[in-house]
C-alpha cells in the first residue's frame, strides 16, 4: 500500500489527495481526477493572486459585460486562422480593421491585421518600415546593412524588442527629469537616411501623455521636402488609439497627417475587450510590404496570413466586434468621459491629501493619475512605501517607479481609472491612500522586506 494511503483519513473521497500532498507541479499526474477537482486545484490556488478590479496598474480591460462574456465563452473553440471554416468571423475581423482606420482619418482604402495585441502589431509595423526602407534603398542602389529607427524613452519595451529582435539600431531620445515626452527638436538630430522610421506615442505607459506628434510629422514633411528624405511615421496608439478620437477629437494625431503611415491600438486595455487582442491598421495597402505577406491553402482556401502567430482564438475578435457595435461612437465616449472625470477627481483628492505633485494634469491624457511626492514634501517616505503600504492595508496594486534615462531621478506612482473604479471606488482609493500615508508617517517608512514586494511593473 503507497504511504499516502496509510494516513490518508477514510473520509477522503479518492482524488482529493491533493488536499494533503499539495497540488501536481512537475509530473503530469498518472491518474486523472474528477472535473471539480481538477477545477478546485486551480480556483482554490489563484485565490492567491490579486484581485483584478483592484489592479490600478493595467491599461488591460478588467471588466465586461456579461452578454459580452457570453459572446466570448460561445466562441472559445473558434480557430480564428481558419478562415475557411469560419468566413464570417474573418469578414468581422474585416469590420473591426474598417471601422478602425475610419476612426483613425484613413484617406482611402486601407489594410491591417488583427494581432495579440500591441506587441505584435508593432513588431508587424515596424518589419513593414524596414521592409519597405530596404526596397527604396534597394531601388536606388544604395547600402541596406545599417537600419534605424528612431524614439523616446518614453516608449514601451516592445521597441527595444523589436529592434533587438530585428536587427535595427534604436536610436533612443532620452527623457529629463521635467520632460517625459518628446517632440520635433529631440527627433530632428537623429534622422538619418537609414532611417526605417520614427515612432510616436499617443498616450505613454509612463505618465499617460502625448509625444507632440503634430510637430514631430510637421518636421518629417520638412525633411522630405528639403532633403528628399521619405522618413514614415509610426504611432504607438495603444492606449490611446481609443481614448483621443472620443476625448480629443480635434487633437490631430492620426492619418490627418500626412508622414503616419500605420497605428497599432491594443483593443484589451481602452477598446474595452479581455485580453488577447490588438489591431495594426496602415494608412493605405501600399504601405503594407507585399513580401511580408503568406500566401498557403493549407486549411482548404488559399489565403492571406500576416502575422507572427497562426492559429488564435476569435473570442476576442468577436468581443471587439461586440463593443464597437454595442458601445458606439456615443457610448465609447460616454466611456472615456467618466474615466477621465473620474480620475480628475481622484486627482484633485490627492493634491489635497498630501503633499502630492499630479503630472501635466492639464493636458490631453489617457485615464489615470500619474503623481509622486513634491520635491519639498518633508515626510520619513517615498512613493515605493506608499505602493507598499497600500497594497498590504486594502490590497490596491498601485505601481511605483522610477522613470526612463535621463528622468531616472523621478519616482512615479500611477493609478489607471478604468470603467470599473466607479465613484465611490475611486473615493474609497483616495481615502486608503490617505490612510496608508498616516501609518507611513507613524512607523516612519516601509522596511527593506516590505520594499522588496512593492508592485514596479509598468507597461501592460
Ligand atoms: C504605449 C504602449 N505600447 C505598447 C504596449 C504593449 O501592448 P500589448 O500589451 O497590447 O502588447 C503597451 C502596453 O502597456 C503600451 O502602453
Amino acid at each position: 500500500m503507497p504511504d499516502h494511503d496509510r494516513t490518508m483519513p477514510p473520509s477522503l473521497i479518492s482524488g482529493h489527495e491533493w488536499l494533503l500532498e499539495g497540488a501536481p507541479d512537475n509530473q503530469i499526474p498518472a491518474h486523472g481526477v474528477e472535473p471539480l477537482v481538477a477545477m478546485r486545484v486551480i480556483d482554490e490556488e489563484i485565490v492567491l493572486d490579486g484581485i483584478p478590479e483592484r489592479n490600478l496598474a493595467t491599461f488591460v480591460t478588467t471588466w465586461m459585460e456579461p452578454e459580452a462574456q457570453q459572446v466570448i465563452a460561445a466562441n472559445l473553440h473558434r480557430n480564428f486562422i481558419d478562415h475557411a471554416e469560419y468566413p464570417r468571423t474573418a469578414e468581422i475581423e474585416q469590420r473591426c480593421i474598417r471601422m478602425l482606420a475610419s476612426l483613425f482619418n484613413a484617406p482611402g482604402e486601407t489594410t491591417g491585421a488583427r494581432t495579440q495585441g500591441s506587441s505584435e502589431a508593432i513588431m508587424l509595423g515596424a518589419l513593414s518600415l524596414k521592409w519597405k526602407w530596404r526596397q527604396r534603398r534597394e531601388a536606388a542602389g544604395k547600402p541596406t546593412d545599417k537600419p534605424n529607427m528612431v524614439f523616446g524613452g518614453d516608449v514601451h519595451v516592445v521597441w527595444d524588442k523589436f529592434c533587438r529582435y530585428f536587427d535595427v539600431e534604436p536610436r533612443i531620445v532620452p527623457l529629463q527629469p521635467d520632460k517625459f515626452t518628446i517632440g520635433p527638436e529631440d527627433v530632428e538630430p537623429h534622422v538619418d537616411e537609414n532611417t526605417i522610421g520614427v515612432a510616436a506615442v499617443l498616450g505613454t505607459t509612463f505618465t499617460g501623455h502625448s509625444d507632440d506628434i503634430g510637430a514631430i510629422n510637421d518636421l518629417l514633411v520638412t525633411i522630405k521636402n528639403d532633403r528628399g528624405l521619405d522618413v514614415p511615421l509610426h504611432i504607438d496608439a495603444a492606449s490611446g488609439g481609443f481614448v483621443w478620437p472620443f476625448l480629443y477629437p480635434d487633437s490631430e494625431w492620426d492619418f490627418r497627417l500626412e508622414q503616419v503611415r500605420s497605428i497599432n491600438v491594443s483593443g484589451h486595455k481602452f477598446g474595452g475587450v479581455y485580453p488577447g487582442i490588438g489591431w495594426l491598421v496602415f494608412r493605405e495597402q501600399a504601405d503594407l510590404a507585399e513580401d511580408l505577406v503568406f500566401y498557403e491553402n493549407y486549411l482548404g482556401k488559399r489565403d492571406a496570413t500576416f502575422t507572427l502567430n497562426f492559429s488564435t482564438g476569435s473570442a476576442m475578435v468577436l468581443a471587439q466586434y461586440y463593443n464597437l457595435i454595442r458601445l458606439g461612437r456615443d457610448g465609447y465616449t460616454l466611456v472615456m468621459e467618466v474615466m477621465k472625470k473620474n480620475s480628475e477627481f481622484l486627482a484633485g483628492r490627492l493634491e489635497s491629501i498630501g503633499p502630492f505633485e499630479v503630472v501635466g494634469d492639464d493636458a490631453e491624457q489617457l485615464p489615470l493619475v500619474a503623481f509622486h511626492l513634491a520635491a519639498d514634501a518633508d515626510v520619513p517616505y517615498d512613493e515605493f512605501d506608499i505602493a507598499w503600504q497600500v497594497s498590504a492595508e486594502r490590497g490596491w496594486m498601485l505601481p511605483a517607479y522610477t522613470m526612463p534615462p535621463k528622468a531616472e531621478s523621478v519616482k512615479m506612482l500611477r493609478a489607471l481609472v478604468k470603467i470599473n473604479l466607479n465613484r465611490a471606488l475611486v473615493s474609497t482609493l483616495a481615502d486608503d491612500i490617505a490612510q496608508a500615508c498616516e501609518t507611513l508617517e507613524k512607523k516612519g517608512g516601509a522596511s527593506k522586506h516590505e520594499r522588496q514586494r512593492v508592485k514596479t511593473g509598468v507597461g501592460y
